[in-house]
Formats: structure tokens, C-alpha cells, sequence
């Protein structure tokens, strides 16, 4: 009987493809790529899960560990012409890249670049972001300091925040920036995603920080996370379900990094945490996330606000950095935003964050700074990151390429 072993053999190909297969937007190049992807990355999370469920480890340790066949952690050295060392900047540990020396008095430009991960993973060592801030480096002209700063669940926030605002300080310093021939008119923060997040923070600090002299030139931010008031917005119910970062994923990221309740998820997917009657979050507040006012017809298509009338209890209390601008930039004020250095800021139209990049675009704009505003038709979260073996996507290599282009001209 030949039967069972073919019957068996079509059962697992049948289920390997449903557990492949996703639905995914007309405009997704190599999606058949991307839905591996995301089946891989789906498949290292829930095996992590089911690690930190039998008590083995938590289950962010355990992404680590399995992700790092995908990248292993580039060494220091000299890489060509760039001088790469790990050190300190204040205490906190950053990765060096300096290029080769110009002349007696030639300054180089500075860029202090925050790494992405949903403040849980990555590494400015690892993979990509190694290769983009050697490019930067090297292609550039460019000091750049990459900051290692701590992830959860080691700790929360405002730690990752501090870690970030120390290296900044410190890298702005004039000892600093003239010990490594820079400058002072052209230094820039940058980051992606959680970096992204990070980046607008710091530099919002630094520029209305009279305490510090030398400010950034500029700041490009990359798909940023930049509020956790509005789970709703047009692009995180459009994209709910893309790979790489799922609305879930997002909302469960917001949670970890404020330290709050993981029990919260179902709560603020509803806006329960943001509903009208309470009175700590002002019209004014609200104003700066209306995504009714501050996105173009396009983006908004036929979405409604979810405003929840009466919501949950205590949420916004308990969990105060839900409106604490260090966590979520995109609440400062417009007298803040109007201090801001030249802003690039790129969004893709497949990713949960497309409106939060959006939304920030259109309210520098609006108080006065000069924005870049690029967005990826074709793009999806995280695909910046994706532009080297062995996960290489097209339009990742394209918005590499942009970022590069406008620090050229911008830097
Ligand atoms: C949101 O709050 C309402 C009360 O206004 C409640 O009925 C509902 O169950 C809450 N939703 C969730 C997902 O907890």
C-alpha cells in the first residue's frame, strides 16, 4: 500500500504552503519572498514563545539567540578605509566609524545612528546596519556612532531613551567633536522604527535643551513609532496583518518598552486607553494625532476615527508614557517641533506605521521646518533593513539608496 506515504507527503506540502501562504498587496514585488520571510520570522516566534511558556527563557532572549545565523556580529578593524571601534561615549556603549583622515583641518559630518527592533532586538554590530553605516561612513565622509543602547526586557523605558540622550550629548560635545575633526553645522541623529522613535526624542531634547551648544543639522527618520494614543489610524488597520511587524506585534512592542500590563493588548487595539472622558488628554493633545486633519484624502481613504466614548479605567494613569513625549514625539507641541533641524522622514504604505511618519511630516511642516517627506509606494515595514544576503529586497536597496542621497545633499 503506497498510498499512506503519499497521502502524508501531500498533507504536509498542503500544510507548509497554508502556513506560507499570505494574502499580500498587488504592488508587493517578490512577495513569495516576503511571505518566506514572514513565515520564518512567524515560526521563530512562536517556537520562542512556546520556549518561555515550558519556562526555558524569555521569549525575546530566544529570538535573539535564533536570529543571529542571519547576521553574525561584524568584528572592529579597518573595513575599507573605515576605522571601526567599540567603545563608550558617557558610559553607554556605541560602535566608531571613522573614515580615513582628510587633511590638516579638513572637518568631517557626524551622524549618531539609533538601531530599530522594537527597543527588544537588534544590533548596530549586526547585519545591515553595520553595512549601511560603513556606506555612510565611507561614501559620506562621515564620523558615525552607532549606540548600543539596552533593549528589553533587561530594561524599560526611559532607560533606552537616557542611553540614547547621554551618547548624544556627549558625541555633541565640543571636545568630542573636535577630538574626531567634525563639523559642528553638520552633524546628524538618525534611526529606523524603534531608532526612529528614539531619534525624534533626542533630537526634540537636544533642540530645545539651552544647555547644549552644538545641536543637530538634521534628522532622518525611518519608519518611526512615534505615538501609542491611536491604534486605528488608517495604516494600522489597512496593514494589520503585513509582514514584518503586525499591528499586534506593535501594540505588544508599546506595552513591553513602557513596562506595562501585556494583559492591556485587547484594550488599547480598541482605544480603550485614549476614550474621550478622560480628561488627561486634552482636545489639545488629541489634536496632534488626528489623523482625520493631519493626513491627506489619499491615506485616509473611507477609514472613521475610533473614538471610544466611556473606554477603560486607569489605563493612561497606570501608564503615564503613554502621553510622555520622550516615549511618543509626535505629542510635543508645535512651539517644540517648530525647533527642529531639516527633517527627512520616510514612510512605506504596506507598514502599521505609515501614519505616525506621516503625521510628523505634516506637523514639522506645518510649524516651519523643512521636511523631506519619502514615501514608498511599494515599500513594507523593516525593508530597509533587507538589502544584503541573505534577505535582499529591491525596494529595501532603493530606500538605502535615498537615505544616502539626501544626507548628500542635506548634510
Ligand atoms: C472597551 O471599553 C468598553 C467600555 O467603554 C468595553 O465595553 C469594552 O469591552 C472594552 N474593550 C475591550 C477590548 O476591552
Amino acid at each position: 500500500m503506497r498510498l499512506l506515504p503519499l497521502v502524508v507527503s501531500v498533507v504536509s506540502a498542503l500544510s507548509l504552503a497554508y502556513y506560507v501562504y499570505i494574502p499580500l498587496p498587488d504592488a508587493i514585488q517578490e512577495p513569495w519572498k516576503l511571505m518566506l520571510l514572514d513565515a520564518s520570522f512567524r515560526a521563530t516566534f512562536h517556537l520562542a514563545v512556546l520556549k518561555q511558556w515550558l519556562g526555558l527563557d524569555h521569549y525575546i532572549k530566544s529570538i535573539r539567540q535564533s536570529t543571529e545565523f542571519l547576521s553574525s556580529e561584524s568584528s572592529g578593524g579597518v573595513i575599507p578605509g573605515v576605522k571601526i571601534r567599540d567603545i563608550t561615549f558617557d558610559g553607554v556603549a556605541v560602535r566608531l566609524y571613522e573614515p580615513p583622515a582628510g587633511g590638516e583641518g579638513h572637518l568631517r559630518r557626524g551622524l549618531l545612528y539609533l538601531h530599530g527592533g522594537g527597543w527588544a532586538l537588534g544590533s548596530s554590530k549586526r547585519g545591515t546596519y553595520d553595512q549601511i553605516n560603513r556606506m555612510v561612513s565611507d561614501e559620506l565622509n562621515t564620523v558615525v556612532v552607532a549606540v548600543e543602547y539596552r533593549l528589553y526586557p533587561e530594561v524599560h523605558f526611559p532607560v533606552p531613551y537616557l542611553d540614547c540622550l547621554a551618547a548624544a550629548k556627549h558625541f555633541l560635545s565640543p571636545e568630542v567633536l573636535s577630538k574626531y575633526a567634525i563639523d559642528p553645522e553638520r552633524v546628524a541623529v538618525a534611526g529606523d522604527s524603534a531608532g526612529g522613535n528614539l531619534a525624534a526624542a533626542v533630537a526634540q531634547e537636544i533642540s530645545t535643551d539651552d544647555g547644549v551648544s552644538v545641536k543637530f543639522s538634521v534628522q532622518a527618520l525611518i519608519y518611526p513609532v512615534l505615538q501609542a494614543l491611536d491604534f486605528n489610524t488608517p495604516s494600522y488597520l489597512q496593514n494589520q496583518q503585513m509582514p514584518v511587524l503586525s499591528r499586534n506585534l506593535m501594540v505588544q512592542f508599546w506595552l513591553q518598552y513602557l513596562n506595562a500590563d501585556l494583559s492591556l493588548q485587547p484594550q488599547l487595539l480598541a482605544n480603550n486607553h485614549s476614550a474621550l472622558h478622560r480628561s488627561t488628554i486634552t482636545p489639545e493633545l488629541r489634536s496632534r494625532v488626528d489623523w482625520s486633519v493631519l493626513l491627506q484624502q489619499k491615506y485616509k481613504k473611507d477609514h472613521q476615527p475610533v473614538v471610544v466614548e466611556k473606554g477603560a479605567h486607569g489605563i493612561v494613569k497606570d501608564v503615564p508614557a503613554l502621553l510622555d513625549v520622550r516615549a511618543a514625539p509626535l505629542l510635543a507641541s508645535s512651539e517644540v517641533l517648530a525647533k527642529s533641524p531639516r527633517s527627512y522622514v520616510l514612510t512605506c504604505e504596506y507598514d502599521v506605521l505609515r501614519d505616525d511618519g506621516l503625521m510628523y511630516a505634516r506637523r514639522l511642516r506645518d510649524a516651519g521646518v523643512t521636511v523631506t517627506s519619502e514615501h514608498y509606494e511599494d515599500g513594507f515595514h523593516g525593508c530597509f533593513s533587507f538589502v544584503a544576503w541573505p534577505i535582499e529586497f529591491e525596494v529595501g536597496k532603493r530606500a538605502v539608496r535615498g537615505y544616502l542621497d539626501w544626507l548628500q545633499k542635506n548634510l
